[in-house]
């Protein structure tokens, strides 16, 4: 199996997904102000969206922001009065992401906090607000423990804590392996196979994106 049939699988369901305007737009904003084109497919938004739908969510968080294509899609799962808060280290995918959102209709709900997300996250440990009930990880792999921690801190019995690039083209099963990336999994990995207060599932993934995959974690 190759791309080229990934892609042409996405092509034929793509239709299905209703990715609008709004979302194209955001992704073509992204493209021309340099960003790198690592945002989530559109099938997968949609599964994000989906997610924080079922889950019923009414407060986000998003640690990786980029153009704010993941964002869009998890924003529109919110109910009147829901908030996502979103973190990105790089001032101008926030400045591109904040235009997107606003696009979307979104600048009411929809928090972009510029700075490093562990720093951030130390910050939102002093605030008052209610909990997480949907955290996408979605930045530095390195920290992705950090982030998981951090998002298990501010969630309650039932929250949803999905994690992106976990499979790395299969790398990570390498033990060997000294890419940084792939030991943030590994990490994630180890310490969910001993974590007894979520209950989680790893999916590879195939599709326009490559051969990644999620890891979801359900807090007990
Ligand atoms: N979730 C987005 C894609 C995020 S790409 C989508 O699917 O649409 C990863 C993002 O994480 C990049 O924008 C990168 O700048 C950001 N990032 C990397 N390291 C970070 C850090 N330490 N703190 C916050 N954001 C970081
Ligand atoms: C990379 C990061 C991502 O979040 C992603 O979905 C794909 C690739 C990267 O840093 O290469
Ligand atoms: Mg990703």
């Amino acid at each position: 199996m190759t791309q080229e049939t990934w892609n042409a699988v996405d092509d034929y369901f793509l239709p299905l997904v209703h990715e609008d305007d709004v979302l194209r737009a955001a992704t073509r904003a992204s493209n021309e102000g340099g960003l790198p084109s690592i945002q989530v497919a559109p099938n997968q938004g949609k599964l994000l969206f989906m997610l924080a739908a079922t889950r019923g969510a009414k407060n986000i968080l998003e640690v990786g922001t980029l153009g704010g294509y993941s964002t869009i899609w998890l924003a529109r799962a919110l109910p009147e009065g829901g908030t996502l808060t979103t973190l990105e280290i790089d001032p101008k995918h926030a400045e591109v992401a904040t235009k997107n959102i606003a696009r979307a209709g979104l600048e009411k709900k929809v928090h972009v906090r510029v700075g490093k997300a562990i720093e951030t996250l130390d910050a939102m440990r002093h605030e008052k607000r209610e909990p997480f009930d949907f955290t996408f990880i979605d930045a530095d792999k390195p920290s992705n423990l950090d982030y998981f921690e951090r998002a298990l801190e501010f969630s309650r019995s039932g929250s949803l804590i999905v994690v992106d690039n976990i499979a790395r083209s299969g790398k990570v099963a390498d033990d060997k392996s000294s890419d940084a990336n792939v030991l943030g999994v590994r990490r994630l990995r180890d310490a969910l196979v001993k974590d007894d207060r979520v209950t989680a599932t790893a999916i590879q993934t195939v599709g326009s994106k490559g051969y990644d995959g999620f890891v979801l974690a359900i807090v007990k």
